[in-house]
């Protein structure tokens, strides 16, 4: 074959087939009877100094938060009507709060920059005393990736209780960390939920769980904050509105830069007074925007956009998922929680660490191309000595899908033949 022709790769996925001198026939990069086709010759492809293959299609797992605004999205941003969002003059800001609350099924809504800043505000609106406390799990965001800001800005005390593998809390334990009225404790606040459980991987918490504490938090008057950065995920995966996830708690944060594919912002909701208490610390925090459009703009086009595209992430999910664990390849996933887009593989066989891992998916060798039919460079994270962790997002297709699904296989033929 590749006497007769070479193909050439256009980047953005496209592979041309060259003959005698002329394009023939376009072909979609990921095709599979295109596969051996594109073997024969990746011409314009260049190995740089550090060993990684120009020109090779880079597919990026490591987050949710890495995708591109769409087309929609940098025009809505172009066009989007502006005004103060400090004055409350920002039309567009003021239709993304309000379609945000009636999604949520709250009385009102608040956009943030970041998701980092709605959990603070939402921890520093519900717990005003410093010195008051907040429970939340060992491994939540809130407590481990927010730089203590709940302890260090606000002066809450986090009170951790470990989280089980679900991204749920013992409710025995929760319950018992309730503090009594004695001058020697902190006064107990808030408890902190994250649907879905990002370190946990992605997992939807139970709405039983949810429920259960509820009773907990209103039988000791103590409010509830839901980190819900991806809890449209939860919602997708469990089919049902957003609203009857968020209905158990007091507050919710959820982020447009994650799953949605927006570029910025997130959205914090609860009653009218909570919002208006959070509009004075977002101000106080610097996050007071002015016209503001421009971000929420792509924010309600994610909206519109995004959401019937979270199942298929899930469903990309899986397709990984599924093709590893066949593989035997002493990769432990466990299949049924995987709830969402957030997939951990944990690492039985010291023969491969996690690092080694990752670093490899990501270079290219000429070897490889031969076989896989092409240069492709997929990046996700190392997150422990034993795990790694990938996230399918809106930027991914199916045929990204498949490709990585190669690159995994022949890398751990790789391994297992090196060992
Ligand atoms: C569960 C969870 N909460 C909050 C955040 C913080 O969001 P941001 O990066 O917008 O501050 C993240 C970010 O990854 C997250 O995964």
């Amino acid at each position: 074959m590749s006497s007769f022709c070479h193909v050439k790769k256009t980047f953005e996925g496209n592979l041309q087939v060259v003959r005698q001198g002329r394009i023939r026939e376009p072909i979609r990069f990921g095709a599979s009877q295109d596969f051996k086709l594109a073997v024969c010759a990746l011409t314009d492809v260049q190995v740089n100094s550090s060993g990684f293959i120009d020109g090779a299609k880079v597919i990026d797992l490591r987050s949710d938060t890495v995708t591109q605004p769409s087309d929609a999205m940098r025009e809505a941003m172009a066009s989007a009507k502006c005004g103060d969002d400090v004055y409350n003059e920002d039309p567009t800001v003021n239709e993304l709060q309000r379609k945000c609350a009636e999604m949520f099924g709250k009385e009102a809504a608040l956009f943030v920059p970041t998701g980092t800043m709605g959990n603070l505000i939402s921890v520093m609106t519900h717990c005003q005393g410093r010195g008051q406390e907040l429970i939340c799990g060992d491994k939540s965001h809130v407590f481990l990736y927010e730089q203590g800001g709940v302890a260090h800005l606000a002066g809450i005390n986090p009170c951790l209780v470990p989280n089980q593998p679900d991204g749920t809390i013992n409710v025995d334990q929760l319950q018992a960390q309730v503090r009594g009225v004695d001058v020697h404790y902190p006064v107990t606040k808030l408890i902190c939920l994250e649907n879905t459980h990002n370190f946990c991987g992605g997992k939807v918490l139970p709405m039983a769980y949810l429920e259960k504490v509820e009773s907990i938090a209103r039988e000791n008057d103590v409010k509830i904050h839901m980190d819900g950065a991806r809890v449209l995920n939860a919602a997708t995966a469990l089919d049902i509105p957003v609203a009857d996830i968020v209905k158990h708690a007091d507050s919710v944060s959820m982020c447009f830069s994650k799953g949605l594919g927006a570029p910025v912002g997130s959205i914090m909701a609860g009653t009218e007074q909570f919002v208006n208490m959070a509009l004075r610390i977002r101000k106080m925090l610097g996050g007071g925007m002015r016209q503001v459009a421009v971000l929420a703009a792509p924010a309600l086009v994610a909206l519109e956009e995004s959401i019937p595209k979270l199942a298929d992430d899930h469903k990309h999910a899986r397709i990984i998922a599924r093709g590893i664990k066949e593989k035997q390849a002493g990769i432990e996933i466990d299949m049924e929680g995987l709830h969402t887009n957030i997939l951990v593989m944990e690492f039985m066989n010291t023969s491969i660490t996690p690092q080694q891992f990752v670093q490899r998916l990501f270079e290219v060798t000429e070897e490889e191309k031969r076989v896989i039919g092409g240069a492709v460079s997929v990046k996700l994270l190392a997150i422990a000595s034993n795990k790694a962790r990938l996230v399918t997002h809106r930027d991914i297709t199916t045929d990204d899908i498949h490709l990585v699904m190669k690159k995994i296989l022949y890398v751990l033929d790789e391994f297992k033949a090196n060992t």
